[in-house]
C-alpha cells in the first residue's frame, strides 16, 4: 500500500501535513510519535472512516482513495484493531472471530478454528467475552481481525490496554500470526520500546510529519534531529560554537563537519555512551582521539534500575547535571569525584 501527499485538516487546522508512506506485505511498519501528532487520524484516513482534504492511497498501484473517488472501507480488505477493540458482548467467542467472515457454514467454522487455534484459545470456542481476561479478549480481538485475511492490518496502539509482562507475551504472539499471514501491518504506537520490538520500518512523526523513516537500528543510530534522540532515551546536551570545523567543549573538540563557524550547536548523546573513570589523585585519565579530554564531576544522585544503574553528575565547568547509565550495579555515594568521558562515535552534532 502506498499513501501520498496525504492532508488531513480538522476546522482550518491541519493534523496530518503531506505523509507519504508505503508499506509491504509481511514487514511491519510502525508509526511513531508523541500523543496528538496525527498518528490515529492517518490511520483513520487509510481505513476509509475519516476523509483526507488531499492526497492518494493505492494498493497494488491501483488507486482506492482520492479526494473524488473512494472504495468503501468494507471493501478495502483492510484489518482494523484498535486500542478500544470492543468485542461483541452478546456474540459468542466463535461468533465474533467470524463476524467479517464470508463462505458456507463450514468455511467458517473451519477458519474461526485455525485462529483461535493460533491464539491458543481453542478451548473458549463457546465462551462469551466477559468470560475471558483482558488479554484473551485482545487476542480474540486479533483472530477476529485478521479472520477474513484482510491484505492490510491497521493497528492503533492494540497492546496499550494490558499490563508490561502480559503484553510482551501477546506482542510477539501477535507478530508471529501476523508474518505467517504475510499481511502489510501499520502499527501505531507513542512507545519507542514497542517500536523497537515490532517494527522492520519505523515512521517517526512529529507535527503532522514524518520526520524519518528507516530500519530502527538506523532511525535509533542516526536521529536527524536532537528531539529524534531524545524520543528514545534520555539525552544529554552540550552547548558549543563552531570554529574551523570544531566544536570546543570541556570534552574536548568534536568534529562539526559543514557546518559554518560562528554556528551555535548542541553535542546530543545518551547516557549510555558516558564512560567514567575514578579519581585519582585530583586526576583523571590520559586524553583519547576517540574520547577525549576527561571532566570532572561530582555524583548529585544514583540509582538502582535493574538492568542498569542511572548516575547523575553535577559537572565541575559549568554546574549542569549529566546522566550516565551504568551496566548492573553502581550507586556510588553522592558527593564521590569521579571523571566522565564520551565516545565520539556516539555523539551527535545539531545546531542549536
Ligand atoms: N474529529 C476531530 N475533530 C477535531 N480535531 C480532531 C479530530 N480528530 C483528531 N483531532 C485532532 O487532531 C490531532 C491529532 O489527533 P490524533 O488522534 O491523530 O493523534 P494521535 O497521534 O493518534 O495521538 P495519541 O497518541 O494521543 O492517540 C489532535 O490534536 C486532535 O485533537
Ligand atoms: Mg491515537
Amino acid at each position: 500500500m502506498e499513501i501520498r501527499n496525504l492532508v488531513c485538516s480538522f476546522e482550518g487546522r491541519t493534523v496530518v501535513d503531506d505523509v507519504s508512506l508505503s508499506i509491504e506485505a509481511g514487514r511491519v511498519t510502525c508509526l511513531l510519535g508523541p500523543s496528538g501528532c496525527g498518528k490515529s487520524t492517518t490511520l483513520r484516513a487509510i481505513a476509509g472512516v475519516e476523509m483526507q482534504n488531499s492526497g492518494e492511497i493505492y494498493v497494488d498501484g491501483k488507486l482506492i482513495c482520492d479526494t473524488v473517488f473512494r472504495v468503501p472501507p468494507e471493501r478495502r480488505q483492510i484489518g482494523l484493531m484498535f486500542q478500544d477493540f470492543a468485542l461483541f458482548p452478546h456474540l459468542s467467542v466463535a461468533e465474533n472471530v467470524a463476524f467479517g467472515l464470508k463462505g458456507t457454514k463450514e468455511e467458517k467454522r473451519a477458519r474461526v478454528e485455525e485462529l483461535l487455534d493460533k491464539v491458543h484459545l481453542l478451548r473458549y470456542i463457546d465462551g462469551y467475552p466477559h468470560q475471558l481476561s483482558g488479554g484473551e479478549q485482545q487476542r480474540v480481538a486479533l483472530a477476529r481481525a485478521l479472520a477474513p485475511r484482510p491484505r492490510i492490518m491497521l493497528m492503533d496502539e492494540p497492546f496499550s490496554g494490558l499490563d508490561n509482562r502480559l503484553r510482551d507475551g501477546i506482542r510477539d504472539e501477535t507478530l508471529a500470526i501476523l508474518k505467517e499471514e504475510d499481511a502489510a501491518v501499520l502499527l501505531v504506537t507513542h512507545e519507542p520500546e514497542e517500536a523497537m520490538r515490532m517494527a522492520d520500518e519505523i515512521a517517526l512523526m512529529r507535527r503532522g510529519k514524518i520526520v524519518q523513516q528507516g530500519a530502527p537500528y538506523n532511525v535509533y543510530t542516526r536521529p536527524v534531529d536532537k528531539a529524534a534522540v531524545a524520543f528514545f532515551s534520555d539525552v544529554n546536551v552540550l552547548k558549543a560554537t563552531v570554529n574551523g570545523a570544531l566544536a570546543q567543549t570541556p570534552f574536548g573538540q568534536f568534529l562539526a563537519p559543514g557546518i559554518p563557524d560562528g554556528t551555535e550547536v548542541e553535542i546530543v548523546f545518551r547516557p549510555q555512551h558516558l564512560r567514567l573513570d575514578f579519581d585519582r589523585g585530583g586526576k583523571g585519565p590520559v586524553p583519547t582521539p576517540s574520547e577525549g579530554v576527561a571532566a570532572r564531576g561530582v555524583v548529585e544522585r544514583a540509582r538502582f534500575l535493574g538492568n542498569e544503574s542511572l548516575v547523575e553528575f553535577r559537572m565541575d565547568y559549568d554546574g549542569s547535571i549529566l546522566k550516565a547509565t551504568v551496566p548492573n550495579v553502581f550507586v556510588p555515594q553522592k558527593g564521590r569525584v569521579m571523571w566522565l568521558t564520551i565516545r565520539r562515535d556516539k555523539c551527535f552534532v545539531f545546531p542549536a
